[in-house]
């Protein structure tokens, strides 16, 4: 059976945002492929240095994704930061690929733009490699992903052809599946759902609380009364529509260009349909966060899988090179 590595960065709890563009496709691979899922820690730090927070968001996603439909036996979950292997192959990998292609990264450049920064580490530089070494210490043949982490697959796959060219064939060359991604767009009109803009439905809110966030939404400035016309087009409530009530979005956008239709009830019925897809995860959230043993040792297990992948693939890379 192939093998899936995917991974996320620890930013706690997530939002439908993440459901819709990752988490909905992870569930459905894991009837065809092997799946390894990382908690990306250790890459928090490159735009960040304070660690306070990291442990709880990690445990916040992992219920996340087992509320979602993960399933921790077959599917193992855990920490970067625990494989102390990530650490050992990061550092071998950074000797295979060159600084200026680190600095032609495109995903990189934009993060510098949007995020200013003016210092660059050396950490953050070698983001890609550290990803290399995620993917390929679990010799994943295929890797989740929005277009964004394009690069860094492209990136992951010179290493590993590099390493084999030089030391002998250990790893394959990852292929991104790149995830038809319906990206969310947030209550704000923003096309990007993301917790640094607060913006976002999360998958733990609860029927009150999408209530008042759908409330408080943008839709189309043209439409300021009930009876006014309205562009569904415009409409980030409209988007909400198509991806959760697909059932209804004609005659709403119908009703919403005659005008018949008002917000305020086309958001009730936009906010019933969100709670009605989130409640079986919200239900199996309830019951996980009154588990809590449970989802340490579900971690636990997790960890010990992929440490034994992880050091299986080591022991090659160590025979291989003669070295460690
Ligand atoms: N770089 C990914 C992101 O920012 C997170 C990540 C780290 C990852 N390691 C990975 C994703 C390995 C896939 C595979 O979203």
């Amino acid at each position: 059976m192939k093998r899936i590595l995917s991974g996320m960065r620890p930013t706690g709890k997530l939002h439908i945002g993440h459901y819709v563009g990752a988490l909905e496709n992870w569930v459905n691979l894991q009837k065809d492929y092997e799946n390894f899922h990382l908690i990306a820690d250790y890459h928090v730090l490159t735009t960040g240095l304070d660690t306070s927070n990291v442990y709880n968001d990690s445990i916040e996603m992992l219920i996340d994704w087992m509320a979602v439909g993960i399933d921790p036996l077959r599917s193992p979950m855990f920490r970067q930061s625990k494989i102390k292997a990530h650490t050992e192959l990061h550092l071998i990998f950074s000797m295979l690929i060159s600084v200026d292609r680190l600095q032609r990264n495109p995903t990189l450049k934009d993060q510098i733009r949007d995020l200013n920064i003016e210092n660059l580490s050396y950490g953050h530089l070698g983001y890609p490699v550290l990803q290399a070494a995620d993917i390929l210490l679990y010799k994943g043949n295929f890797v989740p992903v929005g277009d964004d982490q394009l690069p860094h697959v492209e990136i992951s796959r010179e290493i590993a052809r590099r390493f084999n060219n030089q030391y002998g064939a250990v790893f394959p060359e990852p292929e991104p599946l790149l995830t038809k991604f319906s990206r969310l767009a947030g209550l704000d009109g923003n096309a990007k759902m993301s917790k640094s803009l607060g913006n976002t439905i999360l998958l733990s809110d609860d029927f009150d609380t999408i209530k008042q966030k759908i409330r408080k939404a943008v839709t189309d400035p043209q439409k300021v009364r009930k009876g006014d016309p309205g562009r569904p087009e415009v409409c980030v409530i409209y988007s909400y529509h198509q991806k959760f009530n697909p059932g209804e979005t004609e005659e709403i956008a119908a009703n919403c260009r005659s005008g018949a239709l008002g917000c305020v009830d086309c958001k009730l019925r936009c906010a019933s349909k969100i709670n009605e897809y989130l409640a079986p995860v919200l239900d199996k959230r309830k019951e996980l966060e009154s588990k809590p043993e449970y989802i340490l040792d579900c971690l636990k297990y997790g960890e010990e899988k992929a440490s034994q992948v992880a050091e299986n693939t080591m022991n090659e890379v160590r025979n291989n090179m003669e070295i460690g």
